[in-house]
This record gives structure tokens, C-alpha cells and sequence, in this order.
């Protein structure tokens, strides 16, 4: 197969054709388009959004949209939830982690391999996330999916995925990742047979890239990393089917031809993907531990400044350099909850028991921070430069109080004991100002 081609920028004004002059120049609604395709606009900010936030792409397609829907009949997908979805299981509050979810034995495909962990705000308001894992060994050939309900951040931690959307085809791996707008057509396939990974479904403002404020003008996630696919078209007539999203509730319908049929587009609403391996981290080169919004990938605002509806922040390779520093995260309580998982490696404040596909939950005002083992390790060592190898953990960390569902409550994957990873943290107080430290640790 071809390579896949990729217009690099963030939020740009593309404009792509996969066959020549079937853009038109110039004006958006010919009186007749080439080829005798349709025009059709896609609108992702109302129409009177300020210029910087105003979103819509202009689609020229086979058939116009109207004829990929009607008619649709109420369909069941029991796992994946929406919210307000509250009152779901009788877990009591708590710090939550869960080993890997399990491959599926039984062929299923990308949008019923969707299970939902956490729902947070009220999908009605365009306020909140969910956080999903996805587990899947079946290509979408003749199905697809759209998700009138919010935009679908995908983390994939296991396989690559070939995502078809309207707007073309993007393949990403483990430590890249690919953002799909509310109500694109998709279609998802497994490049190496079957995929797991985790899906932050943000209800709310689209992601952008987080202001830099003193850094500058370059460092974190920079614009040009981002990549958006060159149109690619189905002209398929066979019996398809159409799943959609809306409100949480789910619905489909049957074509006798495929909904991927955007022969050219151009404008700003469109999907993306972001190598993780080009995000240049910023952070202490002499002393503490700043923020960890420092590692802010994207963030998707809510009506209040800083104070996001959801951050999506990574944890990289980097060199550790701070001198008399406790260099792991620090002991924690948040207004803003955090759910975490492992792309790979090993994540610094967790020398054991989180691992790759699993998840961690620290909701709002739970404490957390580095278990006994990485505390006394980090309380004791010698601070050379140290470069943190093999380790890519991330975290959806939004505003609003993440709510289990009764799946990840009643999960085997759910690790009873989590909790006691900070049961061997011992009292260090003792009246003396070098506190209770063996003798070795308090020279260094
Ligand atoms: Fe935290």
C-alpha cells in the first residue's frame, strides 16, 4: 500500500483534492461542482465564533450527507456510557488503579470494543470527558461510526490503527496519538490484528494547544508536529451500516454505499495525529519539581480561564537534573481529577504495580503521590543527572469529578490492594532536625 501523505500544522486552513481540480478555486458552492460532486460545509464552532476559535471545513463528496442517514433505529452498546452516569455501582471513594484490560477472545470490532471507565460533567451541556479503554481484533470493513457526542482523543498502548475518516486516513502507533472531531464518519482497523489502547471522549471545547506564556515561542508540542491526512475516498456500493452516537444514546442505519466519500475538502475541521516522541519537554534545570501542567499536550478549555474541561499531559523520557530536589511527583490533593494510564515502561512515582495498559484514579481531593519504595528511593539517592528511560505514562485530568462505572468497579483488573502502596511510608518526625534518616542518607 502507499504511503499515507500528511499536511503538517495545528488548526491550519487545509486544502487537500485526491482527484485534480475537484477543489474548487475561489468560492466554495460552484453552481455545479467537479466531477459532479456535492458540496457540503461541516460546521465544528457556531457560525459567529471569533475568528480564532471559528472551525468548519468545506466537504466535496460523492453523495451528500442526507443520504447516509434516515431512518434510523435504536441500537444497544451496553458499555459505553455517557454522562451524567451516576450512581452506577456501589464502590466506596477511593484511590483506584486497575491492571491491563484483557484481549478479547470473540471477534469484536473497534466501537464495541469501547469500555467505559470514568464519565465526568454532562454530556447535554457540552461539559466533561469520559475515559474509555478500547480492545479489539476485528476490522470496520462495511460499518462506521460517528460521535455526535464530542471529539475522540485516541491513545493506543497495543497495535497500530488505520482510521479512515471522511477527511482521509491516518495510521497511528503506541506513542503517537490521533484526535477525531465530534460527528466525523470513521471506520477503524487493527494493523496488526487486534489493538488496545485508552480514548479520552471530550464533551466539551474542542483540544488546543495550551498557551506557553514565558517559555516562548517554541517547546511542548509545537504546531508543525501535528499532521492532518490528504483527502482519500470510497466509492463503494455495497450494504453498509452507520452507527452514531448522540446524547448517549446510540442509533444505526443501512446504506447501500460507503459514507467515506469526500473526494476533496478544504478548511480547519478536521481530524489529526501527534507523535508523542516530538513533544520537547520543559521543566526544572536547577531545583523542585514544577507543575505538572509543564506536560501539557493539548488542553480543551472550559468557560473559565485555566481551568480546563480536560488536559491531556504526558509523562516522557527526560533527564531528571534537579539538585537537592525530591525529583518524583510530589504528594498530591486536586480540585481537578486525574485519570492516569501506562503507554509503556515504568512511571516514576510508581515502582510497582503500574503497568503498561493499566489505569490509575485519583479523583478530586483524594490524595496520592509516590509509594513508600519511590519515596525512600528518591528521599536517599545521589543526585546525579539521571535520564528517565523507557517510560511514557499519561493523564486525562479534568475539572469535573470523574464517576466509575459499574464496569471498572466490578473489574477482576481492579487492584484491591493499591492503596497500601503508601502503607510502608514510615513517620520520619522525630524532634530532631535531621528526622529519622539512617545514617548514610542524611550526608547526602
Ligand atoms: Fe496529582
Amino acid at each position: 500500500m502507499a504511503a499515507l501523505h500528511y499536511m503538517p500544522g495545528f488548526g491550519n486552513d487545509f486544502e487537500t483534492e485526491s482527484l485534480p481540480g475537484a477543489l474548487p478555486q475561489g468560492q466554495n458552492s460552484p453552481q455545479r461542482c467537479a466531477y459532479g460532486l456535492y458540496a457540503e460545509q461541516l460546521s465544528g464552532s457556531p457560525f459567529t465564533a471569533p475568528r480564532g476559535i471559528n472551525e468548519r471545513s468545506w466537504l466535496y463528496r460523492i453523495r451528500p450527507s442526507v443520504k447516509h442517514g434516515g431512518r434510523f433505529a435504536p441500537a444497544r452498546r451496553d458499555h459505553w456510557k455517557t454522562a451524567p452516569n451516576l450512581d452506577d455501582h456501589e464502590l466506596p471513594i477511593g484511590q483506584l488503579r486497575w491492571n491491563p484490560t484483557p484481549m478479547p477472545k470473540e471477534p469484536v470490532n473497534f466501537i464495541d470494543g469501547i469500555r467505559t471507565m470514568t464519565t465526568a460533567g454532562d454530556v447535554h451541556g457540552q461539559a466533561g470527558m469520559a475515559a474509555h479503554v478500547y480492545a479489539f481484533n476485528s476490522d470496520m470493513v462495511d460499518d462506521y461510526f460517528f460521535n455526535a457526542d464530542g471529539e475522540l482523543l485516541l491513545v493506543p498502548e497495543r497495535g497500530r490503527l488505520r482510521i479512515f475518516t471522511e477527511m482521509g486516513i491516518i495510521e497511528v502507533e503506541p506513542s503517537e496519538i490521533c484526535v477525531i472531531p465530534r460527528g466525523m464518519m470513521v471506520k477503524v482497523a487493527a494493523l496488526d490484528g487486534e489493538a488496545r489502547g485508552y480514548i479520552c471522549e471530550n464533551y466539551g471545547a474542542k483540544f488546543s494547544l495550551p498557551d506557553r506564556g514565558p517559555i516562548g515561542a517554541n517547546c511542548l508540542a509545537n504546531p508543525r508536529d501535528f499532521k492532518t491526512p490528504v483527502a482519500a475516498y470510497e466509492d463503494k456500493e455495497v450494504p453498509c451500516r452507520l452507527h452514531v452516537k448522540w446524547c448517549g444514546k446510540f442509533y444505526e442505519t443501512t446504506l447501500d454505499h460507503s459514507p467515506l466519500d469526500v473526494v476533496a475538502w478544504h478548511g480547519n475541521y478536521a481530524p489529526y495525529k501527534y507523535d508523542l516522541r516530538t513533544f520537547s519537554p520543559v521543566g526544572a534545570i536547577l531545583f523542585d519539581h514544577p507543575d505538572p501542567s509543564i506536560f501539557t499536550v493539548l488542553t480543551a478549555p472550559s468557560g473559565e480561564e485555566g481551568t480546563a474541561n480536560v488536559d491531556f499531559v504526558i509523562f516522557p523520557p527526560r533527564w531528571l537534573v534537579a539538585e537537592h530536589s525530591f525529583r518524583p511527583p510530589w504528594y498530591h490533593r486536586n480540585i481537578m481529577s486525574e485519570f492516569m494510564g501506562l503507554v509503556y515502561g515504568q512511571y516514576d512515582a510508581k515502582e510497582e504495580g503500574f503497568v503498561p495498559g493499566g489505569m490509575s484514579l485519583h479523583n478530586m481531593m483524594l490524595p496520592h503521590g509516590p509509594d513508600a519504595m519511590g519515596f525512600n528511593k528518591a528521599s536517599t539517592v545521589d543526585l546525579k543527572p539521571q535520564r528517565l528511560e523507557n517510560t511514557l505514562a499519561f493523564m486525562f485530568e479534568t475539572r469535573f469529578p470523574q464517576h466509575l462505572t459499574r464496569f471498572a468497579a466490578e473489574l477482576d483488573s481492579l487492584q484491591d490492594n493499591y492503596a497500601d502502596c503508601w502503607k510502608d511510608l514510615k513517620k520520619r518526625f522525630n524532634g530532631t532536625v535531621a528526622g529519622d534518616w539512617p545514617e548514610e542518607a542524611k550526608n547526602t
